[in-house]
């Protein structure tokens, strides 16, 4: 199969795409946080190509993408006042929301669960091809299972060029990591997954949050969990990613002191004349968060090699959009861990 990549800024391009869906084809589509991986998400054959093309689970349930916050009422029940509060606060934008699913949702969607995952991303692009196709579209990340996501057009072609006909580029994605996810069908509303609506502007609005475990240790494969994705291995290249935290200039040290040929270092552009020996790749400013949440992956899969022994990488500190990028970094890490200011 050809794969084309064709521009978002083309409205028959839009509708070329919205086609695709309509005919139970994948369409790769920009959103502000990462490109996913489309097909209609009321056709379980249609749904059945995502799983088969990303290679994933058929325990890890979709996130259905609308075009417009009230569409949540076409696929979702009993829906919590909190939801039409949150979607009034952050839709258009980088929040998924679980709610009680309709029985039209069909079960491959949600992987068996009677709850479904929505989202109405913040992208004209995304939002007109749905509004064309008429339906929801269920929309993973669309890397290969357990790679880093993908944030442009060119890496879903990297990861899936002869698969799936058609890619629709967007441009780089602003935001950079996956959507911030919160389960609104438990007695507390309960955060699975960080991303760029924090906890703090989710507690802003529901005055009560409950942070999932998931989200701060790593879940044995076996576990039952809410976020049934948050349990596999992710965001991951392919060698050992190790996590030096502490100050600069004890990271630096402990970095220099464990160094060998063959290893790299993630770090902040701050940072990069300190590890001039080192191979650094710098994913963003430490000063401006934003600038490390849209370069994580990006670097992340430039370090995707097999040749590399190690990566010694970075993290930011605090809450806001830092707490997402050390969620994603962690899980890249397996929480491996090593805090320079105790280990020499
Ligand atoms: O930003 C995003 O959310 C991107 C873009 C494409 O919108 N999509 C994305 O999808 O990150 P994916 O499939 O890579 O991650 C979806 C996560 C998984 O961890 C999955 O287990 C969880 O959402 N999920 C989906 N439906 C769920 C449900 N009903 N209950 C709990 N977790 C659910
Ligand atoms: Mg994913």
């Amino acid at each position: 199969m050809q794969t084309r990549i064709l521009s978002g800024d083309s409205e028959i391009n839009i509708l070329l795409a919205a086609l695709h869906l309509t005919a139970g084809e994948l369409v790769a589509l920009p959103t502000e946080t990462v490109y996913g991986l489309g097909a209609n998400g009321l056709d379980p054959e249609a749904v059945a190509k995502i799983f088969e093309v990303k290679g994933r689970p058929q325990d890890n349930p979709l996130i259905l993408h609308i075009a417009d916050p009230e569409q949540m009422e076409l696929v979702c029940e009993n829906i919590p006042k909190s939801a039409y509060q949150l979607a009034a606060a952050f839709w258009p934008g980088p929040l998924t929301m679980v709610l009680p699913a309709q029985d039209r949702v069909p079960l491959s969607t949600r992987a068996g669960l009677p709850t479904v995952a929505v989202r109405c991303p913040d992208c004209d692009i995304t939002r007109q091809i749905i509004r064309h196709a008429g339906v929801p579209v269920a929309a993973p990340s669309a890397n290969i299972s357990g790679k880093p996501s993908t944030t442009t057009a060119q890496h879903v072609y990297d990861d899936h060029a002869g698969k799936i006909p058609l890619i629709i580029d967007g441009g780089p994605c602003r935001v950079g990591v996956e959507s911030t996810i919160v389960d609104l069908t438990a007695d507390r509303p309960r955060l699975l997954r960080p991303g760029g609506i924090t906890p703090e502007q989710l507690e802003t609005v529901l005055g009560d949050l409950v942070i999932d475990k998931a989200v701060t240790a790593q879940i044995d494969k076996d576990a039952v969990v809410k976020a049934p994705g948050m349990k596999y291995k992710h965001y991951a290249p392919q060698s050992e990613v190790v996590i030096v935290s502490g100050s600069r200039e004890k990271a630096a040290a402990y970095i220099h002191a464990h160094y060998a040929k063959g290893e790299r270092v993630l770090c902040f552009e701050e940072e990069l004349t300190l590890y001039q020996d080192c191979d650094p790749l710098a994913y963003g400013k430490e000063a401006d968060v934003a600038t490390l949440s849209a370069g994580l992956f990006a670097a992340l899969r430039e370090l995707d090699d097999p040749s590399i022994t190690k990566i010694y990488a970075r993290c930011p500190v605090g809450g806001g959009v830092a707490y997402a990028v050390q969620n994603r970094l962690k899980k890249a890490a397996a929480f491996h861990i090593i805090d320079a200011e105790v280990e020499a």
